[in-house]
């Protein structure tokens, strides 16, 4: 008989938030150590699992399964999948479920799912009984290399997306990189964007490494625990020392303002995922950046280069559908909240991995870059 294969370790990424700190495993086919634990942090816990319904298809059964394996009780709410589940109406059926599954302090939320799912059911867990434990289960490559990880939750307002919410962090987050073999394709591509985001915005060598490696990253494996676990780390150092994004928190939204504005302007459809999003944001970041003199523009090439080969779009005619005016654009980038007195701030580098934050950056050099751009420079 053949021994099965062993994975390496699990590695173990630490959140120093003092009493709130808490760990990131992550490694491939976690999934069955979840039961250990969770009982290990919560010994008799009873758990409630919010999912959606395509992941419950796929992964619920293993962690009712994990659970049950540790004596821990559950019961599962499923929700519709997609981002109109980060709703008033669906944050309504989940605390409900949770206060009808008679979850008391000491019990669990566990988050099973993509970053729909951590933010609605992270706050849910915020605000049922004013306030219970959970942990996040991310099963896309966003969620696990950022949504799970920092405690931001919430829901959606008519006015825009993420406006209901609050910070509350998780005690517990295991990635399972396994989980990932489930996700389409495109969804996994969509959350590479966020992966290349953290060589771009802070660690060139891991930048360059990823040049080198993204193939393996995309096929699982070792390459695939190290790429996340890089992300973890950074992400974890950053809301250790700026949890409630006063400062250097704001980095992460590299290619951020230029995305969130075509992401609004798709209507938030799957027209153009969050992360397809984010590479176009971010090489129109990278691009303006060369602009202004900041970084050359062979540094902006390259980056874009990059995110290209890996398939993501980084040409604004790659909007399936078009883009419409510089007008439109701007005000979609006003929504957002971000211009004051017309001016705004932006996440701009002096070279990759070499992000830095400018508040006061003319809406009107915006808007002028974005005309050159619209009109295919
Ligand atoms: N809280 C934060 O810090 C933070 C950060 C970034 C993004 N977000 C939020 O995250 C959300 C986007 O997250 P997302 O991209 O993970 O989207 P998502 O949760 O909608 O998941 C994408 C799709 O993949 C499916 N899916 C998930 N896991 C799967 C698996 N293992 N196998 C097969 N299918 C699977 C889902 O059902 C869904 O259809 C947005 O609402 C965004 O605002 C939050
Ligand atoms: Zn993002």
């Amino acid at each position: 008989m053949t021994a099965p294969l062993r994975h390496a370790e699990p590695i173990v990424v630490k959140v120093a938030l003092g009493t709130r700190a808490y760990d990131i495993v992550i490694g491939c086919g976690l999934i069955g150590t979840l039961g250990g634990r969770i009982g290990g942090l919560r010994p008799g816990a009873k758990c409630v699992i919010v999912t959606d319904e395509t992941v419950a298809e796929h992964h619920l059964a293993a962690v009712e399964a994990a659970l049950k394996s540790a004596r821990l009780e559950s019961s599962a709410i499923v929700v519709p999948q997609g981002e109109g589940s980060k709703s008033y109406a669906t944050f309504e059926t989940v605390c409900e479920a949770i206060i009808a599954a008679h979850i008391e302090r000491g019990d669990l939320v566990i988050a099973l799912g993509g970053g729909v799912i951590g933010d609605l059911a992270g706050f849910a867990a915020a605000c049922a009984r004013r306030g219970l434990d959970y942990v996040q289960v991310p099963t896309t490559l966003l969620a696990q290399v950022d949504s799970s990880v920092g405690g931001k939750t919430g829901i959606n307002s008519r006015h825009g997306k993420n406006l209901v919410g609050a910070f509350h962090q998780p005690i517990l987050v295991v990635a399972d990189t396994a989980l990932l073999d489930t996700l389409p394709k495109r969804e996994f591509r969509a959350g590479y964007a966020e992966v290349a985001k953290y060589g771009l915005f802070g660690d060139a060598a891991f930048f360059s490494w990823l040049e080198r490696n993204w193939q393996d990253v995309f096929a699982g494996g070792p390459a695939r625990e190290h790429a996340i676990a890089v992300c973890c780390r950074a992400k974890a150092g950053i809301v250790a020392r700026d949890e409630r994004e006063t400062g250097e928190r704001a980095l992460l939204n590299l290619g951020h303002t230029f995305g969130h504005a075509l992401e609004a302007a798709c209507g938030f459809s799957d027209r153009l995922l969050h992360g397809e999003a984010v590479a176009l944001g971010m090489a129109l970041a990278l691009e303006f950046s060369a602009h202004k003199g900041l970084i050359q523009a062979s540094e902006a090439k390259r980056a874009a280069a990059h995110l290209a080969g890996a398939g993501l779009p980084t040409h604004l005619k790659e909007v399936p559908g078009g883009v419409p005016t510089a007008d439109v654009l701007m005000d979609l980038i006003a929504q957002d909240k971000k211009v004051k007195r017309g001016t705004l701030t932006f996440i701009f580098v002096r070279g990759i991995g070499q992000a830095f934050i400018e508040n006061n950056v003319s809406a009107a050099d915006v808007r002028a870059f974005l005309d050159r751009k619209l009109a295919g420079a």
